[in-house]
């Protein structure tokens, strides 16, 4: 059995997400490369050593170019804000880290751009956190697809809603902000729908026409108590094109009141459908069209070990994995391939295709105009 030196960068949602699955992934999933949790960094010294106790940390810092340049560290996992991103991946990669980064890659299709560039001249593997394409059902439900229980791929359909930013009195933040932040939802929560729509139709989105709605035009600033323009998406859509030739709607919003996490999509197939909701993880919805016409009807189909690599945290079915054991399975993917020198997906590369749609639905809505992915 071998260790890897892993350093945290970022300690609040995400940054926490990653250390629980750093924590569990040798006890779920065994394996010969076992985390080892070096350094936790965070801007502010006060909580970097509170996370270290908290979370079981060697060392900790407030400046991240300790964790890069840290002997002990192989792997690194960004979770600090999207305009953080593209400076530490860079580094982290040139310094001959692997790479575990938040989603989205970053503001920009140029910073994207950079840090696939800083991949492709290392050896070292990379993935981004697009958790909802690592469920075990949702690769089943991939699977299925592939081997045509629904017959033909006729088109996908999905909406991801939070209400996350609903109350008009929610603070002003980074997340509202252009250059901190990239768009609004269309980063925040859209790349998640288009990273699932590429995964779950083996397809690309090529083409798009995208509108926004700011719902909510200012927010109270807490830094200065005064009211501060926000200036991204409350609420994105697209139509979108395949290049597999399928067509498609995508509908995502942070201003949804009572969606908590209303991830939800449908593949639509020339025998069939498959259906998920994210605030039902574990089951999946299947119709088929060679039921007898009385029986027919949507099945729900309960996650269990048959669902690899359910498997390895339960022995079964219909007990339920949530959220941070779906970001252990992302995890183990990328330990995975570092000890078998296997692919990620998605990596930097594959990564850079959703932020392009992200971009293309961007130029749309600020065109009016149907858009090509570059
Ligand atoms: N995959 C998912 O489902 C998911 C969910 C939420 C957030 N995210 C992504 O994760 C990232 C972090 O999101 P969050 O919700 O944890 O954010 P957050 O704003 O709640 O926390 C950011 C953390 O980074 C720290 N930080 C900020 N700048 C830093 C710097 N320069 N050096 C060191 N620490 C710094 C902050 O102190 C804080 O601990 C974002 O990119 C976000 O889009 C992904």
């Amino acid at each position: 059995m071998k260790t890897i030196g892993i350093g945290v960068i970022g300690t609040a949602f995400m940054g926490k997400a990653h250390s629980i699955a750093y924590a569990a992934a040798g006890t779920v999933f065994g394996g010969s490369l076992r985390p080892k949790l070096e350094i936790v960094c965070d801007q502010s010294p006060e909580i970097a050593e509170a996370k270290r106790k908290e979370m079981g940390f060697e060392r900790c810092t407030s400046n991240y170019m300790d964790v890069i340049n840290d002997p002990k560290v192989e792997l690194i996992s960004i979770c600090v804000p999207n305009a953080v991103h593209k400076e530490i991946a860079v580094a982290a990669l040139a310094a001959g880290k692997h790479v575990w980064c938040e989603k989205p890659m970053s503001t920009n299709l140029a910073d994207s751009q950079a840090m696939v560039d800083a991949a492709a001249t290392s050896p070292q593997k990379t993935i981004v956190g697009y958790n909802y394409t690592q469920n075990p059902l949702v690769h089943s439900a991939r699977d299925l697809i592939r081997e045509g229980v629904i017959g033909d791929i006729t088109g996908f359909f999905g909406v991801y809603d939070v209400d996350n930013e609903a109350d008009p009195e929610r603070p002003y933040s980074w997340r509202m902000n252009r250059e901190l932040s990239g768009t609004g939802a269309n980063a925040d929560v859209m790349c998640h729908l288009v990273s699932v729509a590429h995964f779950i139709t083996d397809s690309e989105i090529s083409r798009v026409v995208g509108e926004y709605d700011i719902v909510y035009a200012d927010r109270e600033d807490p830094k200065t108590g005064t009211r501060k323009a926000v200036d991204n998406d409350d609420v994105c859509m697209a139509i979108a094109r395949f290049n597999s030739g399928i067509k498609g709607t995508l509908r995502v919003s942070r201003v949804a009141w009572g969606r908590k996490c209303g991830l939800s999509w449908e593949v639509h197939g020339s025998k069939g459908m498959i259906r998920f909701d994210q605030e039902r993880l574990n089951e999946l919805q299947l119709f088929t069209q060679d039921q007898d016409p009385r029986q027919q009807g949507f099945r729900t189909i309960l996650s269990g070990p048959y669902h690899k690599p359910y498997d390895a945290f339960l022995p079964n079915a219909g007990h339920n994995l949530g959220y941070v054991d779906v970001k252990a399975c992302e995890l183990n993917q990328l330990l995975t391939a570092i000890d078998s020198d296997t692919t990620t997906w998605p990596s930097f590369a594959d990564g850079l295709q959703i932020e392009k749609v992200m971009d293309a639905i961007d130029r749309s809505a600020m065109a009016g105009q149907w858009m090509d992915v570059e």
